[in-house]
């Protein structure tokens, strides 16, 4: 069983922090989303990983993630020059797959109950299918997908299940969504989906998709498996979902004290507080976590905060937040609900004429109290 990530696309619904960096890379609980994949993927035993990249941001995700060795996984790179669809993706990796099975993660993703049973349930399926001990022979699945079920269907693929249990049909957003079934982003597959991805054609929105892929095996006789997922999971593409994950993360981490906190301060509940970062007259109340090198000085960070590597937090107020690396805030009350991206600084100064003063990226929301 071999594994493929796919970390292109465009990222358009976290802009501006993916103007200059991949989605892939945002992170949940001070670690990139994309290594929790990889993470599962090396947990359910599969060692090599072909990993999707985009021309704009394959380097940043390359250099992030190395040869893969310390995920202990051999990871092939594909360069992917446009974001033609996921389908196309396995189009493209298809000197990588060869013949085999594979489990194919969408890199922005994130589910709770991890991919060993999900892989395991497939394989036993497959070798009992062939097994001439069952008295009734069946089919083995060519495909195997996830399901979770979601109060509004329309921005996922959506699939309907027969009164057998089988899949019946997939589509991609439909405005009618005949279930409340969405697809989650990992899908098993054996040889057949390569037939199935060079046979379809682009959707309307002008991309080979997955979903209709699957489509055409479950329309040409080949059995497709599914299992409703039972934990949780976000696809973090979007600011509150994935300060929702971020939250569900947070409250599994191990509390570690690398950093240092002096007398006049208070750390309580789950929290990390990770090599060289600095608590100063502050109180950190978990589940939170503060970067290496942090400086957190006469503030508070509350529930839900994960605050990046060498960021600083001076007389100032944060939760429910996600804060990436190099960032400062100075002098702010309250920030809650956030995302702020790499190297951001907020300050309160007292400037004349008293105002609100902003430089912005292109697609930034700033909402004021
Ligand atoms: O999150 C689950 C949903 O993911 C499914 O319910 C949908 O059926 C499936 O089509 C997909 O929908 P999205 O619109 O959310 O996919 P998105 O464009 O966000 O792409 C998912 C990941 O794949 C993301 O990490 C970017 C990467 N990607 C995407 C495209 C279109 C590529 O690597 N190459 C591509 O061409």
């Amino acid at each position: 069983m071999k594994g493929l990530i796919l970390s292109g696309g465009a990222g358009t619904r976290l802009r501006p922090i993916t103007h200059t960096s991949a989605k892939q890379l945002v992170p949940i609980a001070n670690k990139p989303i994309l290594f929790y994949g990889i993470e599962d993927m090396a947990s359910a035993g599969i060692s090599e990983i072909g990993i999707i990249i985009a021309p704009n941001t394959g380097d940043e995700i390359r250099e992030a993630v190395g040869d893969g060795s310390r995920f202990g996984v051999e990871v092939t790179w594909i360069l992917q020059d446009e974001p033609l669809g996921l389908a196309h993706t396995v189009l493209i990796a298809r000197d990588f797959l060869g013949d085999d099975d594979f489990v194919m993660y969408l890199g922005d993703n994130m589910l709770e109950q991890g991919l060993t049973e999900f892989v395991a349930e497939f394989d036993k399926d497959r070798v009992e299918s062939q097994s001439p001990k069952l008295g009734e022979a069946r089919q083995p699945p060519a495909a195997q997908i996830l399901l979770a079920r979601v109060e509004d269907p329309r921005s996922f693929g959506v699939a309907e299940i027969g009164p057998h249990g089988e899949v019946v049909q997939l589509v991609e957003k439909p405005d009618n969504p005949p279930s409340d079934l969405a697809l989650v982003g990992v899908y098993l597959f054996d040889r057949t989906i390569n037939d199935a991805v060079a046979a379809i054609d682009p959707s309307p929105r002008g991309e080979l998709e997955i979903t209709d892929a699957i489509q055409w095996l479950v329309d040409n006789g080949h059995r497709v498996r599914h299992e409703v997922l039972s934990g949780w999971w976000i696809d973090t593409g979007k600011k509150d979902p994935l300060l929702d994950c971020n939250r569900l993360v947070l409250e599994t981490v191990e509390p570690r004290m690398a950093g240092s906190v002096d007398a006049e301060s208070r750390i309580e509940g789950r929290v990390i507080i990770e090599e060289g970062a600095e608590v100063v007259r502050s109180l950190v109340r978990g589940p939170a976590v503060i970067g290496a090198g942090t400086r957190v000085v006469d503030s508070y960070v509350g529930p839900y905060s994960s605050v990046g590597d060498n960021c600083e937090l001076v007389e100032s107020e944060i939760d429910h937040s996600v804060v990436m690396q190099e960032s400062t805030i100075h002098g702010i009350p309250r920030i809650v609900e956030s995302l702020i991206g790499r190297s951001v600084h907020i300050r309160r100064s007292d400037l004349k004429p008293r105002a609100t003063r902003l430089m912005l990226g292109d697609h930034s929301n700033v909402d004021l109290e």
